[in-house]
């Protein structure tokens, strides 16, 4: 089962997975936790130059071709051997990331995107994706007060406000693979719906198979 987080920034994925993963190996799951970009040794070399706060040249191109080596690498290596095992992949976004922030943030085409998504995965899709919502300017100010500020947080607010309206849109026209949480509630309300949103799913798949 492959389980996708995605949000903006400020959302808290990074410190809900853990803890949604620690939840889900006490209820017997053999759970496998990744993040993007990086998660391989390659990907995270990746990782240091695109978030590098010097790489003020980088082109939006150059950013989604960057994000899709990473992303490539990360499925042949981790998320394809683990999903054969059985285990259940819960990864720190993916794919819509890219739609989201280098198709709706930065004007890229959707369509081109889609077809280069399609190689640099070999079409591997999640089976569910969670959307931890929440306004941009909110999440924005959560990165600066406690978190790491990298090259793509120093986008301005309206690019910001353009992921999110993407995340909303992709969302809308996938309803059956997307489950949207509202971020902007306390971390322990949030996690538990989490929590229940993955073994409703979870649960679900195993009476199918
Ligand atoms: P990170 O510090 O991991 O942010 P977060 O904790 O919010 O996930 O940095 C990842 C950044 O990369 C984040 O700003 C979103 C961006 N990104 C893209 O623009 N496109 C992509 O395809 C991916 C995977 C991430």
């Amino acid at each position: 089962m492959f389980i996708t987080l995605e949000g903006p920034e400020g959302s808290g994925k990074t410190t809900h997975i853990p803890l949604l993963a620690e939840f889900l190996r006490q209820q017997g799951y053999a759970v496998l936790t990744t993040r993007e970009p990086g998660g391989t040794a390659i990907g995270n070399q990746v990782r240091a130059i695109l978030t590098n706060l010097e790489n003020t040249a980088m082109q939006p191109r150059t950013e989604t071709l960057l994000f899709l080596a990473a992303r490539a690498q990360l499925v042949e290596e981790v998320i394809r051997p683990a999903l054969a095992k059985g285990m259940v992949v819960l990864s720190d976004r993916y794919a819509d990331s890219t739609l989201a922030y280098q198709g709706y943030g930065h004007g890229v085409s959707l369509e081109e995107l889609r077809t280069l998504l399609r190689f640099a995965t070999g079409g591997l899709c999640p089976d569910c994706t969670i959307l931890l919502d929440l306004d941009a300017e909110v999440g924005l100010r959560r990165k600066t007060q406690c978190g790491e500020w990298n090259r793509l947080d120093a986008y301005a607010l309206a690019f910001h406000q353009r992921v999110r309206q993407g995340y909303l849109e992709l969302a809308a026209e996938q309803p059956q693979r997307w489950k949207i949480l509202d971020a902007s509630q306390s971390l322990d309300v949030v996690q538990s719906a989490l929590r229940q949103v993955v073994l409703d799913i979870l649960r679900a798949s195993s009476t199918l198979v």
